[in-house]
């Protein structure tokens, strides 16, 4: 039975370029679920955008000297152009600077203060007389009052992780122009966590048990020990979307109130661009649907307990406000695999200091297949983990092309050279072919149930395993000898080992889709395994904003074991992978490192 999944992606803020640790963070793993569950034929939706407002863009905007709208217009632009080419399937990544968002956000306002949620409350903030405004979130360095921690910003450490409450912070300095901050008295809307705190704690007791342990120790784990408390979700700044009460002007939207919004939001876009704008409660106020949230580690309080606050308190009331329909509750998260973080050769990634790896700049000189299966196997599923160019190179030639690249090579080549572009006719499969199969096709199984759970790590390495296991099947066979006396039972190995690839296309599809997809057509089928990715500008009273859409392949329902037809034609097969050159790789790169870009 077909599934309504929703893949909702981190949407990553407008003010740097993604590099790997972003990509093997949220992105990669959202689009490896989204493709497993396309192949299924399950109703797959992935959804993200660029997360246009609050302080780290207009921070962006001022060191650049620059408009606001300009920076974010082309950080999102090269997003876009990053996630095609590096295959990240999104349905829909626009933007949070959309009139569709800011009507969606203010309604999930509204219905969380009609529901008693919200309260106006006047507070300390942190003020810059010599700037004469105040200094929301990122303005603001300082000393975490958790951990002691000297670069914290004054809504969040990075170091210890935590969330903070800006008025605490100690040594307090202004990123406008180093100067000292005072506190005045400002109005704000708070949201009253504390009162939704028991429905949270609740929605992840029932979760916990299949939930990594690393995300509900820092979300159920809090709240058992500290609680949730009220949170300000508006602020001082005028790029953002306005608070949508009378006497309010100059405030904006906290942008982590929002943001999160922007799942639903873009559900709603996606929808209405495709002709179909009931279609979006599929995904949301269907019971039976999951949501998988891919995030970081610094995301996790947001999307495990903020997020199902919101969802929660708005309840009903949010589809009578935004449809004036009659309203069902919202959806919360099924699952959120938080990842841990990536390293990039023993030190923490930092963009300012260059010592990082740049997605798109990667994808110039590699192919996206090696930067996907690198990042998978490498990915930081429990614990941080490094990318290490020797390695990288390494594995990309040890595992990548070694095991399963010659594998399909050297299988359709041979059948290519043989049997005349055809996929040769065994007869009757001998017991050893038949056993064969038969592994290959437990892979439907076990590697589907790790894809399930979102263990991509082991869902990878299983359909290694079972690429190496043909290769052995190919080794003892020995092809090459039987074709000289009996071509019969050549014909039998190179059959079995040519279906044995077809489902094993299939295994290698969600994390290499570009050559899952080569491969699928060297194997003589004529309608592709996906479908196809492609930028789109959409016009509204707020300006123009390309998305990236996604075009559904007629794929659904392929996750079965192969039924290769003897006879089918094959096309001239070519590598699907690269051998890299170790020692220039390796130089080069890591040359490259902490150098200033041009
Ligand atoms: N922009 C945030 C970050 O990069 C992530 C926002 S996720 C969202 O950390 F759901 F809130 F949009
Ligand atoms: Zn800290």
């Amino acid at each position: 039975m077909s599934e309504n999944i929703l893949i909702a992606i981190a949407w990553p803020y407008a003010n740097a370029e993604i590099h790997v640790g972003n990509i093997t963070g949220s992105h990669l793993p959202g689009d490896i679920v989204a493709r497993y569950h396309r192949l299924l034929g399950d109703n797959v939706l992935v959804v993200s955008g660029t997360d246009s407002h609050g302080t780290p863009v207009t921070l962006r905007a001022d060191a650049e000297g620059l408009p606001v709208e300009e920076v974010y217009q082309r950080f999102h632009n090269q997003f876009l152009h990053l996630f095609q080419k590096a295959g990240i399937s999104y349905d829909l990544f626009t933007t949070t600077h959309t009139e569709n968002h800011f009507k969606v956000s203010q309604s999930m306002f509204l219905a969380l203060q009609q529901n008693g949620y919200l309260y106006p409350e006047s507070r300390p903030q942190w003020y810059s007389p010599t700037a004469r405004r105040f200094l929301p979130d990122r303005y603001v360095e300082g000393t975490c009052y958790l951990c002691g921690f000297e670069g914290a910003r004054s809504d969040q450490c990075d170091r210890c992780g935590n969330v903070l409450e800006p008025e605490k912070l100690l040594n307090p300095r202004s990123k406008v122009d180093g100067s000292t901050p005072e506190l005045r008295e400002t109005e704000h809307f708070f949201l009253d966590l504390s009162k939704l705190e028991p429905e949270v704690a609740k929605f992840l007791r029932e979760r916990q048990h299949y939930w990594r342990d690393t995300v509900v120790g820092q979300s159920l784990g809090q709240i058992e020990s500290e609680g949730l408390r009220p949170r300000p979700i508006t602020r001082d700044l005028d790029w953002g979307i306005p608070v949508p009460v009378e006497g309010w002007n100059g405030k904006c939207i906290y942008v982590w109130f929002e943001a999160v919004i922007g799942y639903l939001s873009a559900t709603i876009e996606w929808a209405k661009i495709n002709g179909i704008p009931e279609a979006w409660h599929d995904w949301w106020t269907d019971p039976a649907a999951k949501a998988f949230y891919f995030i970081g580690k610094d995301n996790i309080f947001f999307h495990a307990a903020q997020w199902p606050a919101q969802l929660k308190g708005a309840g009903k009331e949010f589809v009578e406000i935004f449809e004036e329909e009659t309203g069902q509750p919202l959806n919360l998260p099924y699952d959120v695999p938080a990842n841990q973080f990536m390293n990039l050769e023993g030190q923490k990634i930092s963009g300012s200091r260059n010592w990082a790896v740049w997605g798109l700049d990667f994808l110039e000189r590699y192919d996206p297949d090696s930067l996907r299966y690198y990042l998978t196997i490498n990915m930081p599923e429990f614990r941080d983990t490094d990318w290490d160019w020797a390695e990288f190179v390494a594995r990309n030639n040890n595992e990548l092309v070694a095991t399963w690249g010659n594998l399909a090579n050297r299988a359709l080549a041979f059948a290519y050279k043989h049997w005349d572009g055809h996929v040769p006719d065994p007869g009757t499969l001998r017991p050893a072919d038949l056993e064969i199969l038969a592994k290959v096709e437990a892979g439907f199984q076990s590697v589907g149930a790790l894809l399930n759970g979102v263990k991509l790590r082991a869902a990878l390495s299983e359909a290694l395993r079972i690429a190496s296991e043909v290769n052995k099947y190919i080794d003892t066979a020995a092809p090459w000898f039987e074709i000289k006396n009996d071509k019969a039972a050549a014909a039998q190995t190179i059959y079995t080992a040519l279906r044995a690839i077809d489902s094993l296309k299939l295994f290698f599809a969600p994390f290499v889709p570009f050559s899952s997809e080569r491969l699928h057509i060297y194997l003589g089928y004529t309608q592709p395994l996906f479908g196809e990715q492609y930028i789109d500008p959409q016009t509204d009273s707020l300006g123009t904003h390309n998305v990236l859409r996604y075009r559904p392949g007629s794929s659904g329902g392929l996750w079965e074991p192969s039924q290769l037809p003897a006879g089918q034609t094959l096309q001239l097969p070519a590598p699907l992978f690269k051998k890299l050159d170790e020692k220039v790789v390796v130089q080069e790169e890591r040359a490259r490192l902490g150098k200033k870009q041009e």
